[in-house]
């Protein structure tokens, strides 16, 4: 039989894929019958509670026929008034104003743009720059790259970036320092204060940052009172704090979003991914009502609305995804299995090439090593963590990849992170086959 024709451009243009058509749960199967383990929620971390989920898919037809979209220059609908009232009440303290978008690039690129239309609607029109760091992935736009520290996912579109500044990540793991925590004093965080006054505060508008960073760094969470020394930095030179929860957000780690893990409060939380949880695309920026507020005041329209921001029914979805979060119990469920999920990978450190074992709630990463003493990296061609994905999915259990962990380069890493709706013996089955596909690399590789 003649092969029919392939005219998608997938994301994956290298190597052959299933074609999945059908979800279950924490499962996905293809059309060959194979079944697999969700192990990342998607691509990567977005399917929070799961496949098929029948309190989202009934939500939709009716929706859809009653009304699918309003023209929302003129309009709004009630499914956007009622996600946005949930999504307030999830978030902290002062954050009750919600602009929504299609996508988490799209989240943080308007979170940049309504930081910089607010210092402007002060009267601080020098404050544009935005401040973030290396390793960090904040968006594929060229406004989510620039800010994005990701320098593998950076270079070929280097030349068109905005000459923003970045600072070191926090990562004790590979401390760029070369210190140890706590005896270190979060050098990591203070040198946010550097970075300002090199800039000058005058041209800074806001720093992002991902609480735990997700593909760059593989769910590294930055110390305790790490986000404290930024939330103080920030204030002292008039700096707006965004944290990009688009991985990290809606349950994720065992909290609402994951700056809860912190005693502070950001000026904006960028979230998407999980928002929607891979039933439709959705995203959302959640701001204090101080930089709404000075807007409407002052008149300002925001400028740097898409077509699909606050989409009717993506909103609607938005709500039945919340609305089954809240009935399940799932944040709970995220923290107590996360808690089960990084014993066994810790389980795992006894294998030849773990290097490290971290994350937080149902967010977890393991980095892969040539040599445990020295943290020597695989080198890029070995590709370790792309033959331990492979491994895992003839195994049955999808994870994701990820690569820099070094220096935005080289550094094999991969992320875990299930749906949030996964149980104890499910937890036992991912580490079990994460551990003979390790075995299986080692192996392979003479390690
Ligand atoms: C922290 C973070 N910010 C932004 C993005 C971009 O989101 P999207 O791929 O939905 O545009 C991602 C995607 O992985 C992310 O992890």
């Amino acid at each position: 039989m003649k092969e029919r024709a392939m005219h998608a451009v997938p994301r994956n243009l290298t190597s052959r894929c299933p074609t999945i058509v059908r979800g279950e749960g924490i499962y996905l199967y293809d059309n060959e019958g194979n079944r697999y383990m969700d192990g990342s929620s998607g691509s990567s971390l977005v399917c929070n509670i799961g496949h098929g989920v029948e309190e989202v898919a009934r939500v939709m037809t009716p929706q859809a026929r009653d009304v699918a979209y309003n023209p929302t220059h003129c309009s709004v609908s009630q499914a956007f008034l009622d996600l946005a009232e949930r999504v307030a009440n999830m978030a902290p303290g002062r954050l009750d104003k919600i602009f929504g978008v299609s996508s988490g690039s799209e989240a943080t690129e308007a979170a940049m743009k309504f930081a910089r239309q607010y210092q402007v609607a002060r009267g601080l029109s020098s404050k544009y720059e935005i401040i973030s760091r290396w390793q960090s992935y904040h968006g594929n736009t060229i406004g989510g790259l620039s800010v994005s520290g990701h320098t593998y996912r950076r270079r070929k579109h280097a030349p068109v970036l905005n000459r923003f500044a970045h600072i070191p990540p926090a990562y004790c793991y590979r401390c760029y320092f070369d210190l140890t925590y706590p005896g270190c004093s979060l050098k990591c965080a203070r040198v946010l204060e550097n970075a300002i006054r090199q800039e000058g505060p005058e041209n800074v508008s806001a720093f992002i940052a991902e609480p735990v960073v997700g593909a760059a760094l593989g769910a590294v969470p930055a110390p305790d009172s790490y986000f404290e020394i930024v939330r103080e930095i920030c204030d002292k030179y008039d700096v707006l704090f965004i944290s990009d929860e688009v991985m990290a957000g809606v349950a994720r780690t065992g909290r609402n979003f994951s700056i809860d893990h912190w005693s502070v409060e950001p000026d904006m939380i960028a979230t998407g991914k999980g928002l929607g949880a891979g039933y439709i695309p959705l995203g959302a920026v959640i701001m204090s009502s101080e930089i709404t507020g000075l807007m409407e005041e002052k008149k300002v329209p925001f400028v740097g609305g898409h077509t699909h921001s606050g989409h009717l029914l993506s909103c609607r979805v938005g709500l039945a995804v919340l609305d089954y979060i809240e009935a399940h119990g799932v944040v709970e469920n995220a923290r107590d299995q996360g808690t089960y999920l990084m014993d066994g990978l810790r389980s795992l450190l006894d294998l030849k090439m773990v290097g490290d074992v971290r994350g937080k709630g149902l967010m977890a990463g393991v980095e892969f090593v040539r040599d445990k003493k020295t943290k020597e990296p695989f080198s890029t061609e070995l590709n370790v963590a792309g033959q331990v994905m492979d491994a895992a999915m003839e195994r049955g259990l999808i994870i994701f990849p990820g690569h820099g962990s070094v220096d935005g380069v080289m550094g094999d890493h991969i992320l875990i992170g299930p749906p949030l709706t996964i149980e104890r013996k499910q937890v036992e089955e991912l580490i079990s086959i994460l551990r003979t596909s390790i075995e299986a690399v080692e192996k392979r590789i003479g390690i």
